[in-house]
């Protein structure tokens, strides 16, 4: 039955052609043809060559130790600590003949502790989090408020205590002092292209033109709070509005309810017996490392959430590292630890079902659809109220998660799926060309112009607007008036 639901919402998709309403362009600007809806196959690299994932001793030169890329290393590598992102230094401006009209950013939020389902049973060390304040209070609306800063305390007379850390003073997760500052770095480079070099951003903020987006996760606020202080100091210690949508609809994160979706991803993904996926794992180069793994853990050989795939291995090993905290040794035997080969096969293993997941799979594409189709139809409307003359909105800044990233860059097929890393960002900018008033889009991922396997959208870069709307339209309907249907069972 379930795997009924992904099969008929995939052939759905599949190789339907879609002509775009009418659009908003001059009837002289390029016009698309029709949007390609089927699904293309991301490129065959690395990432995806599973002898090469199971057998190979390496990370493909990744970053997963340091927010900072060393010098001598291009700006552009995979850093899971911090990502690259759009800055003045690599940033290409289009030609004159262009100008900016508005850009729309959306990332993952930055480094964080990690979250207390992936901490072993018993820990070893502590994270401590008393470089930082994590601020939540109430004001009514004479607008009078302590500033109520979290102390996060462990008790003596409590007989049940956390499961992790011992002694520790950070929630997990929280965004660690650490990835704040990148938070406010992001928002310092992205002015850097958007005000300083661009001179489109207003020098002083405006709320009517700049606006932020969180989910209802406290820690794309704590990111946000920085991002805004990076981009507008003046910011830093005033009030701040920003939209979140109710939890259980929230389409940033996203929360709403998708039940044909979840089917779909349990059928072929996480959990599922489909042999493709079952490969990686029931190699016996993985079973092996499971087991070595488990032993330094104590985690339960059988606990299914750490063993049906690599996620919670990976999130322990990596928030450890981009913190520069050693690998984790035996609670009982200082000498059984983690070497940097094991977390070298545990990173390859996470890239490897981020990509089977959301990109290598024929089933990823209308699973993304659905689940992130609300999100894509909100996007497009936002660059329509532009292009009509209804929003004087010029920048909206999402802050979001790896689940969201994942499903724009399955929905977008970009070329090469990684697991998108702490601070990984996709900026959409819509230009219209002065002279004859037509609109174009590029979108940028790593900072560059991001490239679709499927081949109407190609290299979106400067492409006529209809061909990345078309496409969005018919994929999830104006409005997101299909995802309803996409989302029930009976789909
Ligand atoms: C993916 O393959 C296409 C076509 O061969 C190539 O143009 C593109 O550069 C590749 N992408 C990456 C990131 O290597
Ligand atoms: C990170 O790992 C690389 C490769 O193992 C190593 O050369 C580098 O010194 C490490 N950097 C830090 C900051 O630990
Ligand atoms: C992962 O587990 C080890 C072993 O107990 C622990 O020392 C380490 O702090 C954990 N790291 C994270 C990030 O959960
Ligand atoms: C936690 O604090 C208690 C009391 O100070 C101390 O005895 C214990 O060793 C600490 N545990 C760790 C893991 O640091
Ligand atoms: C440490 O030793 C205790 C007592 O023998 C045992 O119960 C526990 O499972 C061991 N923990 C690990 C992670 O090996
Ligand atoms: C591991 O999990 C299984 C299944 O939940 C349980 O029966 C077993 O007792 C657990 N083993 C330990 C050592 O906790």
């Amino acid at each position: 039955m379930k795997h009924f639901a992904s099969v008929a919402t995939a052939g759905l998709l599949s190789s339907t052609a879609y002509a775009a309403p009418q659009s908003i362009s001059p009837s002289s600007c390029p016009t698309s043809p029709p949007a390609d809806l089927g699904w293309y196959p991301p490129n065959k690299t690395m990432i995806n060559d599973l002898d090469r994932v199971l057998y190979g001793g390496d990370i493909y030169g990744y970053i997963f130790n340091s927010s900072t890329t060393p010098p001598g290393i291009p700006y552009q590598t995979y850093n899971w600590c911090n990502m690259p992102h759009a800055r003045r230094q690599e940033y290409t401006t289009p030609p004159s003949v262009y100008s900016l009209k508005y850009v729309e950013v959306i990332h993952r939020h930055h480094k964080r502790t990690p979250y207390a389902s992936n901490t072993f049973p018993v820990e070893t060390g502590t994270w401590l989090c008393n470089d930082e304040s994590l601020y939540y209070y109430g004001a009514p609306s004479d607008n009078n408020a302590a500033q109520i800063a979290w102390s996060i305390t462990q008790s003596p007379t409590n007989p049940f205590k956390p499961t992790g850390f011992q002694n520790s003073t950070c929630q997990f997760p929280q965004i660690t002092s650490e990835g704040l500052l990148d938070s406010r770095q992001h928002g310092a480079d992205l002015f850097g292209i958007y005000h300083d070099l661009l001179s489109f951003l207003p020098s002083t903020f405006d709320p009517e033109k700049v606006k932020f987006r969180v989910t209802n996760n406290v820690i794309t606020s704590q990111v946000a709070s920085q991002i805004a202080t990076g981009l507008y100091p003046s910011l830093a210690g005033t009030r701040l509005p920003v939209t979140v949508q109710p939890t259980d609809v929230d389409s940033l994160e996203p929360q709403y309810p998708c039940p044909a979706s979840d089917s779909s991803y349990e059928s072929y993904g996480v959990g599922s017996d489909d042999p493709s996926w079952r490969e990686h794992l029931d190699a016996p180069e993985t079973t092996q490392l499971f087991a070595e793994l488990d032993r330094v853990s104590g985690v339960n050989t059988s606990d299914s959430d750490w063993h049906n795939w690599f996620d919670h291995y990976f999130d322990n090993l990596s928030a450890k590292l981009c913190h520069a905290k050693s690998l984790p040794c035996n609670i009982n035997d200082s000498a059984l630890c983690v070497t940097p080969s094991m977390a070298d096969a545990v990173f390859r293993r996470g890239l490897y079902e981020y990509s089977y997941i959301y990109r290598d799979s024929p089933h990823s594409l209308s699973a993304s659809v659905a689940s992130y189709g609300v999100y894509m139809a909100e996007l497009a409307a936002n660059i329509r109220a532009v292009m009509d003359g209804s929003s004087e909105v010029l920048y909206r800044h999402n802050v979001a998660h790896d689940g969201s990233m994942s499903r724009l860059l399955s929905i977008l097929q970009v070329d090469v799926m990684v697991w998108p890393g702490m601070g990984s960002e996709i900026v959409f900018e819509l230009w219209q060309k002065a002279s004859s008033g037509c609109w174009f889009v590029r979108v940028l991922w790593k900072g560059q112009p991001l490239r679709s396997s499927n081949p109407m959208l190609g290299s979106l870069d400067m492409v006529p607007v209809d061909a990345l709307l078309g496409y969005v339209d018919g994929l999830v309907g104006i409005n997101a008036n299909k995802v309803l249907g996409l989302c029930s069972e009976e789909s």
